[in-house]
């Protein structure tokens, strides 16, 4: 995780930046803060990447990598201004003993890739940010199987902004952010799967983090947590409102490492 030192709306790459809505930076270290204590109340361990100044995106760390296997595979950005974040990241991976695999196309890390261990699968996104040539070359540096979705809503330009793993096999998801033929792979694959509606798509209730039984989610989703305890699952709710207005909420703001 990056604390949201130098975190600010300063430009507009995503459909809920606005640069002219005020942003409460300390409200959003707070709220940070919250999240990071939530994890270690529920037996996580945390660690922190050091934030630098110029570069107000670096809170959403989960962009800048996808690490499954103790193998670290690199962001490239499509933004220009979040591109110098892939080499803070980079840097971290190297020299905290991951092994590291250098991007030759643009992707966000886990903005849009996850994995499912009890599948062997790494579900990826594409259509808005990662180029769909970083799937296969993802499939090359992990040698495992990528199941490739193309989201088609500008506000879901993420993966991870539409579709979450709640547990080794099963994902929760909002079928409307995916083209058609994606959402009936989903539909095959996941026919158990916890299905999200607009409304808990726009709280950014699908930007959640799961340890399996906890699932650490945007408070204002307040929907999503009920599907979520009704599938058997413990929603932790945290408020990450200053967070939203940059496009992310828990997940992005949350990197796994995968050992
Ligand atoms: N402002 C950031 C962007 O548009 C938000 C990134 C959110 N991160 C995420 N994993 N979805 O790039």
């Amino acid at each position: 995780m990056c604390r949201p030192a130098y975190y600010a709306v300063e430009y507009a790459i995503n459909p809920w930046m606005d640069t002219t809505a005020p942003v409460d930076a300390a409200l959003a270290c707070a709220q940070w803060e919250e999240l990071a204590d939530i994890y270690t109340g529920l037996g996580h361990e945390v660690l922190r990447l050091e934030p630098e100044p110029g570069l107000p995106d670096m809170v959403y760390a989960a962009n800048g990598a996808f690490v499954v296997d103790g193998i670290a595979y690199g962001a490239s950005f499509r933004h220009p201004e979040r591109r110098p974040e892939a080499d803070a990241h980079e840097k971290w991976y190297r020299t905290s003993g991951w092994a590291f695999a250098e991007p030759e196309h643009i992707n966000e890390g886990e903005g849009d890739f996850t994995y499912l261990p009890g599948r062997g699968l790494i579900l990826a996104g594409w259509g808005f940010r990662t180029d769909a040539r970083a799937h296969a070359e993802a499939a090359d540096v992990f040698g495992r199987q990528v199941v490739s979705l193309r989201l088609v809503d500008p506000r879901y330009y993420h993966l991870d902004t539409a579709l979450a793993p709640l547990d080794d096999d099963n994902i929760a998801y909002f079928p409307e952010a995916f083209a058609p033929g994606s959402r009936l792979l989903l539909e095959r694959l996941f026919p158990d799967a916890v299905i999200a509606d607009a409304e808990d798509a726009a709280g950014f209730g699908l930007n959640f983090v799961s340890d399996g039984r906890n699932v650490v989610v945007n408070a204002e989703a307040e929907g999503m947590a009920r599907k979520l305890r009704d599938a058997g699952y413990e929603p932790v709710p945290v408020d990450l409102s200053e967070l939203k207005k940059g496009g992310g909420s828990v997940k992005c703001c949350t990197a796994e490492l995968r050992r």
